[in-house]
This record gives structure tokens, sequence and C-alpha cells, in this order.
């Protein structure tokens, strides 16, 4: 496609954003993903806080509808319009603790909520942002307070996860690389072994829309089926399932963005002059300080760890630049990630950063989260650049990034080498993301 001007990148980007709009909420793209998905509905709330502040608001409120009543926010809210299959395959009903109306899924993904809460606040009057804000905090508090509770129960600051779906960053490599470990069925393994994923591939709904080199491969959609089965098994119940299970990650890239969003909660009680409670306090200070086992010195990066080995996952991927994001990591720790960012067979592609080091053995050009680059990755690390004071660099990656766009158009993700758009097309979070550049220095 040709390449847009400034003024035509931010039309288009507001035309992808409407041709999603479900009235209440967007969709991430129309065909492939048909519901409402938390992290995407935060960026998107991003990018919507500069055309249409009310309909912001109502993004973020319609994933209200979808709190489960321990706090857990659900990474998909089912649309009651579109094929109920994938509901049936979750039943979240099956959990006490999940909305009577509302069909969702039974895991969360990454908190970046309070962040999106934010960045809607910065755009609304004193009054309004008060109110705002009043409205939302019991909300978050309840969602930080269940993270620490179910899924920190060990108090080691670092929350646990135990779908990759809930790292956001589906298959990137620590997390197939622990599931080939610790969850692939018997049967699975046979499938694999007799080739016979070319056949189950034709019950796949996402390769009917996508490029199959661009998805998940089959066997690993099949293991994240079968670990959503685990899961609908014990009712969702994360104390059952830690009992008999291996698979269980503190993903690196969910805690940077909980220590970032942790800082936003304290700020919106702040504003309101309310209180947090003093131990869930003490908690968000562990998880800072935590953050930090996740350092490896040898290989000088950051990696998961996982729950139950308490050995950090040496794969590399983009993760390892998120602590940027965080914001509470030394000068020093900067310095050795800026190091990374720079170098060529790293992430200094020539459309960075790709989502896993040019160099390393599982880089895939056009596969998903295993090499692509992916806008929010950029709109954080082009955030937690500017907050560490790397202003050039910051928008240096902001500059490559709406030129990406602005060459290939709103996808999904793109590869690093050439920037070929890949995944689905017409994606919302790269479109509100865009406006959000475009319209902050
Ligand atoms: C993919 C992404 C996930 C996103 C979802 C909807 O599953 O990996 O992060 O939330 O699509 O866009």
């Amino acid at each position: 496609m040709a390449e847009l001007t400034q003024t035509e990148l931010l039309e288009e980007a507001e035309k992808v954003l409407k041709k999603n709009d479900r009235g209440k909420f967007t969709v991430p793209a129309g065909d492939l993903y048909p519901h409402q998905w938390f992290w995407d509905s935060c960026f998107i709330a991003c990018g919507l806080r500069h055309i249409d502040i009310d309909r912001a608001q109502i993004e973020l409120l319609s994933l209200l509808r979808g709190q489960w009543s321990n706090g857990m926010f659900p990474n998909i809210i089912f649309s009651e319009n579109a094929e109920h299959r994938e509901s049936e395959l979750w039943r979240s009903y099956l959990s006490p603790y999940s909305p009577n109306k509302v069909a969702t899924s039974g895991v969360t993904q990454p908190p970046m909520l309070a962040e999106a809460v934010v960045r809607v606040g910065e755009k609304l009057r004193s009054a309004d942002q008060k109110s705002w804000y009043q409205q939302m905090l019991p909300h978050l508090v309840k969602y930080h307070e269940w993270l620490y509770t179910d899924r920190d129960p060990h108090q080691e600051g670092l929350i646990l996860l135990l779908h990759p779906y809930e790292s956001g960053l589906d298959n990137s490599p620590p997390w197939i690389s622990e599931l080939r470990k610790h969850s692939m069925p018997w049967w699975i393994r046979i499938i694999e072994k007799l080739h016979l994923d070319v056949i189950v591939n034709l019950f796949r709904r996402d390769t009917k829309h996508i490029r199959p080199g661009d998805r998940m491969s089959t066997i690993e959609a099949l293991a994240y089926w079968a670990a959503i089965l685990r899961l609908r098994r014990k009712a969702y119940n994360s104390e059952a399932l830690l009992s008999r299970s291996l698979f269980a990650v503190e993903d690196l890239a969910f805690n940077c963005m909980l220590v970032r969003s942790n800082k936003r909660l304290q700020e919106i009680a702040k504003t309101i002059h309310e209180e947090l409670p003093p131990w869930l306090l003490e908690r968000f200070k562990k998880t800072e300080e935590s953050l930090e086992e996740l350092w490896d010195e040898a290989t000088g990066q950051y990696y998961s760890r996982s729950f139950v080995s308490h050995k950090l996952i040496e794969e590399s991927s983009i993760a390892t630049l998120l602590p940027l994001y965080a914001g509470t990591i030394s000068e020093d720790r900067v310095k050795r990630l800026m190091e990374l960012i720079a170098r060529p067979e790293y992430f200094g592609a020539e459309w960075p950063l790709p989502s896993v080091p040019l160099s390393d053995p599982n880089y895939q050009e056009l596969k998903y989260w295993q090499g692509p680059t992916w806008i929010n990755m950029n709109w954080m690390i082009i955030d937690g650049l500017r907050r560490y004071g790397y202003q050039k660099e910051a928008l240096e990656l902001k500059k490559r990034t709406l030129d990406l766009v602005k060459k290939n158009g709103f996808n999904e993700y793109f590869s690093a080498k050439d920037g070929c758009p890949a995944g689905a097309p017409n994606f919302s979070w790269t479109a509100a993301l865009i406006i959000d550049l475009l319209k902050t220095s």
C-alpha cells in the first residue's frame, strides 16, 4: 500500500476503530477476534481518549460486566451474538465466582487497566476525573487484591500464571518451552510424531482467516486447548490446579506491567484521597524487589521463572525489555538493556522491536509472538525509555513505529526484517496506539 501522510494515518486509524466498534466495546479484529479482550480494551481506550473521551470511558466500563466476584478480570468476555463455541469451551459458569449472565473465559490477561484508567483520566476535567477514579478504584483494588491472594500463594512478590493466554504474549518461547516440558499430553505427542496435525488443522478457525504460517503451530494450539480443559476440570480453582500441576510460570512481561499498574493504582487513590490497604502496599513493594530475581547476570537479560522449580526459563524474548516500562530497575540495568536494544543481531532490527531477538534459535520472522514486531510492545518500551531519560532513543523508536504502520497498514504484527504485515488486518490496538503516539509528544 502507498505510504500515508501523518494526517491520513490518523484518519485511517480512526476508521479501524470505527469498523471494530460494537457500541460499548471494540473487538480486536472483526473476523478473527469477535469478542472483548481485556488488555486490548485497555490499549484501545488509550487511543480513544484522544478522539472521544466518553467512548473511551465506556470501553473500560464495559470490562466491569465481566469481572468475577473474586476480583479477576477474564481475558475474554464473549459477545452474545458471536459464535458460542468458544464460550462453551471455557464454561466459565463452572466457577462459583463467574458473573451470572455473562459468558467469559476463566483466566486473566496482563493488568493494564490501572494504566488505561489514568490515561483516560488525564483527559478529564478535575471534577470528572475524580468521579471517574471513584467509580473505577474499587474494581481495580479488588483485581489487584485477587492477583496477590490467588496468584502469589507463597508471597514471593511475583504473580504466577496458569495458562499462556494470561501472559498476552501467547506463544512466546518461555511458554512454549514450559509447555513442552510439563503440559504436553501423550495424545498430542502422538499426533506430532505421526504428523497428524495436518488433519487437525482442518478444524482450526483462526487459520481460515490468517495464513497458517503467521499463527501458532497446530501442536502448540492443541496443547493450549488441552491446558484450558485442565483448568476447566478444576473449575478454575488455582489452589486445586497448583496442587497437581508443574505448569505455572512467574511471567516476566506480566509482572513488569503489574509493577507499573501498581504505581498507577496508587496515583488514582492519592488523587481522590483514598487509602489502599497497607498489606497490599507491602506486596507492591515486594514485587518491585522480586523483579530483580529475574535478572541473569551471565546473559545480561531478564527471564520468566518457573513457579515450581524456581529456575529461570532462559528463553529470550521482548519481555526482557519490559522492566524499562515497569520503571523501577536501576540505571545500571537500564544501560545493559539499552545495549541489547542497539545490537543489530538482537533487537536492533530494521523494523524494531522483534518479539524474539533476531539471532535467537527460536526466532521466526512471521510467527505471532516468536519474532514479529508488535505495536503494543513498542508503545510500552517508548514510554519506559522516556521515563528513564532516553529521549532520543524513544523518539527514534516512535518514528520507526509510525513509519512501519504508515507503510504497511494497521496489522496485528509485522516482520521486523522487512516490515511485511502479518496476522489480522485492521487490528484495533495497532490503530489505537498509533493515535496515542501521534497525539502525545
Ligand atoms: C491474541 C494475542 C493476545 C490478544 C488477542 C486478541 O491472542 O496474543 O495478546 O489479546 O489476540 O487481540
